[in-house]
């Protein structure tokens, strides 16, 4: 591993471990709990339409909170036109975000097909280029990102001129999620073709894909030279696996998982973080995907699973847990309390 150190732009990270763009999770309330159980360098948001926030179809309800919300943050934009993404960088700068990405790896049919954009701009990296460009200039100083895959098809593996293409525009750095758009989670990540980006670009290089522990963090950062990783779908089943992997990058002891009962209670209080937001029954719904990925792996996971996804309101969400984990004393098992 080169370093510890991971600066994009004039943004230096505390951790070089960030915490991916999941849309439909990263909202406001759980990028707090990120940030607060510790060891994430940088979070991002869910993906957001530049053109249909610009143009005002959409309301950027996944920038809810962006305004106020503690800072470091990265802001994801999705678009392939240029205006857009210059006028949206240049609101996103006045919402005083710390970095902002460009997708260019959402392998989603309504992305890239409806919109030719997302990873079907991976066909494309002139395009690419422009794109960036257009960003950095609505972005100014605040550092611009690009997120890339390893191509649009397993035949056709464009990742090494998408990532000279974003360098050459501007962009300080690049993720690579180690699949391209055609390939499932199913097939592991390539984490050599992930090295050939590193060694092909200056900037840094972030890599991505089936990062699910420290252990294999610290395996991704020595096969690829990468100067970072980027953890999604483990963040949401467990949301401090990024200070154990913070810790182990630092070559300090791995900090232990938190107890059942803490797991518990942390499913809890994000619940009502939601609700308090979002109101009841609306929040418990909203919580239901985030509750069938806490716990994994226990006993009674699964029966938990199958319940909790039918939570109806607050008192209904409350009853699922309390039946198949029975806590102790919540106020003492909050981690935050
Ligand atoms: C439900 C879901 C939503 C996602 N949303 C986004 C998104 O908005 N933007 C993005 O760049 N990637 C998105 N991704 C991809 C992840 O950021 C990440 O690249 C991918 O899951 C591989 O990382 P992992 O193995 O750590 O999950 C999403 C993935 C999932 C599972």
């Amino acid at each position: 591993m080169a370093t510890n150190r991971l600066s994009i732009g004039n943004f230096e990270l505390e951790n070089p471990v960030l915490a991916a763009p999941i849309a439909g999770f990263t909202d406001l309330v759980f990028r707090g709990l990120v940030r607060e159980l510790g060891g994430c360098g940088l979070i991002y948001t869910e993906m957001v339409s530049a053109g249909g926030w610009i143009d005002g179809r959409i309301e950027p309800r996944r920038l809810a909170g962006v305004a106020d919300e503690p800072k470091p943050l990265g802001v994801q934009l999705w678009d392939r036109a240029e205006a857009p993404l210059e006028e949206a960088a240049r609101r996103l700068v006045d919402l005083d975000v710390t970095v902002v990405d460009l997708n260019f790896g959402c392998p989603k049919r309504r992305i890239m097909g409806k919109h030719a954009a997302g990873a079907q701009l991976l066909r494309d990296p002139s395009t690419v280029g422009r794109l960036v460009a257009a960003t950095v200039r609505g972005a100014g100083k605040t550092p611009v990102t690009a997120k890339i895959r390893l191509g649009p098809s397993v035949k056709n593996r464009t990742a090494v001129e998408v990532a000279r293409a974003a360098e050459d525009n501007g962009a300080r750095a690049v993720t690579v999620h180690g699949r391209t758009a055609d390939e499932s989670y199913g097939i592991p990540c390539r984490r050599e073709q992930i090295a050939e980006v590193v060694d092909a670009v200056d900037v840094p290089v972030i890599a991505n894909g089936d990062i699910a522990d420290a252990a294999s963090a610290v395996e991704t950062m020595r096969e690829t030279g990468a100067a970072g990783v980027m953890v999604a779908r483990a963040a949401l089943q467990r949301p401090w696996v990024f200070s154990q992997i913070a810790a182990a990058l630092r070559g300090e002891a791995i900090p232990e998982s938190p107890s059942l009962e803490v797991q518990r209670a942390l499913l809890l209080r994000h619940h009502a973080l939601v609700v308090d937001r979002y109101g009841d029954p609306h929040g418990t719904v909203l919580m239901r995907k985030f509750a069938c990925r806490y716990l994994g792996g226990t006993p009674g996971a699964r029966s938990f699973r199958e319940h909790i996804c039918k939570a109806e309101d607050t008192a209904d969400f409350r009853r699922i847990v309390e039946n198949h984990f029975p806590g102790t004393d919540d106020s003492r098992a909050d981690p935050a309390a």
